[in-house]
């Protein structure tokens, strides 16, 4: 038994930097983690291994597609689907063991275990009770069930069943055209799987700006996915190892069935609090099973904080990393800020796509007078010369102030473009501020600007 200034709970994204910004502050802190290896659902089984899969298929489709017109000559590769689970294990290896010698290096102790709270300031792992003045639960979240349909990670399947299929599926069927259910069905696709989609709303990637999702949804049909929209599932019956979703049409109430030899699920996600002894302790949740918290990140209970996919918000790595490191510097007495409003979304798929801010959808139900920059890839000559000529970036600027409100990007290295955009409106820019800002030729990043300049007098290359 050992005394903590703080015992973080969890050691995905938002716990281990938690965990490392209190070593940084002073503080004597450990963090517990039941997990063989630290990193959390994002580094073992999300994130990073769907990263690793995306970056390889991506590379099978440009030989497969791209590289003969290069000059590039030759078969293209054949996939060594054994080697290919290797990498990702490797990549998976290298970012979990990252985490550990950062732990070493900034002196947090790793308690391998898995925590409950007895009561206020202890934190019990096994059979070994510790102090601690603050309690931070990070425990992350995970996949949420649907009725009907039983997961055994085998035939009907996670995201986490999805990242370690013994063979690479004939067809595959994902239920929801989410950010899960797009990248991994997009991984399949490219490896030869027929991918179908269901999904219960009328358009995939609810919440996504609309132009930006019809666009998304016309590139990944042109890349072999398809859609069955408006549907709602009603269960899956797995029979050898073929499994049967049935289906209701939302229009008509018609029932379909589709068969394959993998069904992944892919249809929100939820708190994960299991076994923490949160009931007990009293501590107030919402009907969505998120802890309350106030805006510096403590529940009810006196000394016991909550960050990340367990409390309301975005379930994005980066959001949980912001409030580690916010909730961390307001333990040690700081003033820290997380802005809500500009929290970046990504999703790795080819082209990537990228939102921050406002969609036009948002800003039509607020009232708000507002202007759009568009900028298509096609006037872009990197993107041209790299076969990513397809998509376009909008900004959405107030139609007074020319304050940039919110942007979207659909094409080349979106998730990475985005960015500057970001940080333009944490300084709360207009799209002139971006527009004068010399970029470098020939990039991808001159789109971004084009754009901006789109929201004034007009773009150059358009
Ligand atoms: P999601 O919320 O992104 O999408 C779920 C989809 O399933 C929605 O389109 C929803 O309408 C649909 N759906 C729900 N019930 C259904 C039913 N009965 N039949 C058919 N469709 C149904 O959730 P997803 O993709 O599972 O991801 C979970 C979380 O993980 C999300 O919060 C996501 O942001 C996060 N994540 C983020 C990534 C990234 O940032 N690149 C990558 C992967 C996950």
């Amino acid at each position: 038994m050992s005394s903590y200034d703080v015992i973080v709970i969890g050691a995905g994204p938002g716990g281990y930097v938690c965990a490392i910004r209190c070593a940084q502050l002073g503080m004597k802190v450990a963090c517990v983690e039941g997990r063989e290896t630290l990193g959390g659902t994002c580094l073992n089984v999300g994130c990073i291994p769907s990263k690793a899969m995306l970056h390889a298929t991506h590379m099978l489709h440009e030989a497969e597609h791209n590289f003969a017109t290069m000059g590039l000559k030759g078969k293209a590769p054949s996939v060594d689907w054994k080697q290919m689970l290797s990498y990702k294990e490797e990549t998976i290896a290298q970012n979990t063991g990252g985490i550990e010698f950062l732990f070493k290096k900034n002196k947090v102790d790793w308690i391998k275990g898995w925590a409950s709270i007895p009561e206020a300031g202890k934190v019990q792992v096994g059979d070994d009770v510790h102090d601690a003045k603050h309690i931070v639960i990070a425990s992350g979240s995970e996949a949420s069930s649907l009725p009907g349909v039983e997961v055994d990670e085998k035939t009907v399947v996670t995201s986490t069943g999805a990242l370690a299929l013994n063979k690479i599926p004939k067809k595959l069927i994902v239920i929801g055209a989410g950010v899960i259910g797009l990248e991994l069905g997009s991984v399949y696709s490219r490896l030869g799987a027929e991918v179908e989609v269901i999904e219960f709303l009328d358009a995939i990637t609810p919440g996504m700006d609309a132009e930006i999702a019809r666009q998304f949804q016309r590139m990944l049909t042109k890349q072999g996915l398809k859609f069955t929209l408006g549907a709602a599932v009603q269960g899956v019956a797995v029979k050898g190892n073929k499994a049967t979703v049935t289906y209701k049409l939302r229009k008509d109430d018609s029932e379909h069935q589709m068969t394959a030899d993998t069904v992944l699920v892919a249809t929100g996600r939820k708190p994960y609090t299991d076994g923490l002894g949160l009931d007990a302790l009293g501590i107030e949740m919402s009907e969505r099973g998120q802890i309350k918290t106030d805006s510096k990140y403590a529940t009810n209970i006196a000394g016991i904080y909550a960050i990340g996919d367990t409390i309301a918000g975005p379930m994005l790595a980066h959001k949980a990393e912001d409030e580690g490191m916010a909730v961390a510097e307001g333990i040690a007495g700081q003033h820290p800020h997380v802005n809500y409003g500009v929290i970046p979304g990504v999703i790795y798929t080819h082209p990537e796509v990228a939102n921050v801010g406002e969609t036009e959808e948002t800003l039509k139900e607020q009232g708000r007078a507002y202007k759009v920059g568009k900028f298509p890839f096609m006037g872009n000559a990197r993107a041209k010369a790299n076969f990513a000529g397809e998509g376009f970036v909008k900004i959405l600027a107030d139609k007074e102030t020319d304050r940039i409100l919110g942007a979207h990007i659909i094409g080349p290295m979106a998730g990475d473009l985005i960015h500057e955009i970001c940080v333009a409106m944490e300084f709360g820019a207009a799209a002139e501020d971006l527009a004068r800002t010399c970029h470098a030729h020939p990039t991808y990043s001159e789109a971004v600007r084009e754009a901006a300049l789109a929201c004034g007098d007009g773009a150059i290359h358009a």
